[in-house]
């Protein structure tokens, strides 16, 4: 154990995970848990900052994102769960921050920027969404993270987090923040099934942790390919090809994967052989997931105790910071 480092990852809840979301951190952070000390973060507030006026839906989601962690075997006993809104102390260092950040830093993160674009919020932006990079540094510093294992997309974040530690430890008499650094894993960022950049929900290219047999099929068969690919005997394109890219994400014999590979790209070997490797190799995968998901849904009143336990335990952790910080700008604390 390296008690040292401390980890910190969340997800929004806004709808149960996906293979993109397992790929990119859930199966990482199953290792981490037995080497470090890690906390696990529902951040329910930062997905209102986009569903403000739908409340219910993240509120719904949370036992579903608690079930898919203890599905993946994120194991509640060796790693902090914890729900964002229950941590107060998260709030307030979020207003701390946001006295050292401008406008228009948070008008430059490239992430951010994306997503307003992509979302078409011109000038109905919720002042909220804007700041969330703000309250992820709360999020992050709070626990004193080293470590965030995240995807790609996140690498804004982290680097806006670090300029918030920097800025606010040359406020205080001895600094108290951490710097952090993001934890990328072999597959940061999963393509979709119809080979878009990357995995979401409101582009239905996802395949849920929850998926059934059928779903696995049906995805697996509209799988983008190599469009040019048009007889088994024609030479194919891997580089751009969803179904190898999932091949090297998930299935376990990488020699198989390499010859197949070969066997591709010289001609002779067609689509469906490879759906097929892939399929069962996302359906042995997913089906105990899925198993132990079923079991875990059946009691949400159980998950939203597991969440209360841990997340008593992070407010210990969080509040400890929030003074440390309040104290050495000299705010009182009573
Ligand atoms: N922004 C992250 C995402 O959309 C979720 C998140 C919130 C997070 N707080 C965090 C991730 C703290 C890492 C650390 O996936």
């Amino acid at each position: 154990m390296n008690n040292n480092i401390i980890i910190l990852t969340g997800d929004r809840p806004t709808g149960p995970l996906h293979l993109g979301h397992y790929a990119g951190s859930l199966r990482q952070r199953v290792a981490l848990q037995h080497t470090h000390r890690q906390f696990v973060l529902i951040a329910d507030l930062q997905g209102l900052t986009d569903n403000g006026s739908n409340p219910q839906k993240i509120r719904d989601n949370i036992p579903e994102v608690m079930a898919d962690y203890l599905a993946v075997g994120i194991d509640p006993t060796l790693s902090t769960i914890c729900l964002q809104s229950a941590l107060t102390a998260l709030a307030e260092l979020t207003m701390l921050y946001m006295n050292i950040v401008t406008v228009s830093r948070v008008e430059r993160n490239p992430t951010v920027k994306n997503e307003i674009a992509q979302k078409g919020f011109a000038r109905s932006l919720p002042v909220g969404f804007l700041v969330y990079p703000v309250s992820q540094a709360a999020d992050i510093t709070a626990f004193k993270a080293g470590y965030v294992p995240v995807g790609d997309d996140q690498l804004p974040m982290i680097e806006q987090t670090n300029e918030i530690v920097h800025k606010m430890n040359s406020l205080l008499p001895a600094p108290v923040l951490n710097h952090c650094k993001a934890m990328l894993s072999d597959v940061s960022r999963l393509p979709g099934i119809d080979g878009s950049a990357k995995m979401s929900k409101s582009l239905g290219n996802t395949l849920l942790l929850s998926a059934d047999e059928e779903a696995i099929h049906r995805a697996v068969s509209a799988m983008y390919t190599d469009p040019n690919h048009l007889k088994i005997s024609d030479p194919g394109h891997i580089e751009g090809n969803v179904v190898f890219t999932w091949l090297d994400a998930f299935h376990p014999d990488r020699k198989k994967i390499s010859a197949m590979k070969a066997h591709y790209q010289q001609g002779g070997l067609g689509d469906r052989a490879c759906k097929n490797e892939l399929e069962g190799c996302l359906q042995e995968l997913i089906a105990p997931i899925r198993e132990r998901r079923a079991e875990f849904i059946k009691d949400k009143g159980e998950l939203m105790r597991l969440l209360k336990e841990g997340s008593e335990c992070a407010s210990m952790v969080t509040q400890e910071t929030l003074r440390e910080v309040k104290s050495g700008l000299g705010i009182p604390v009573f």
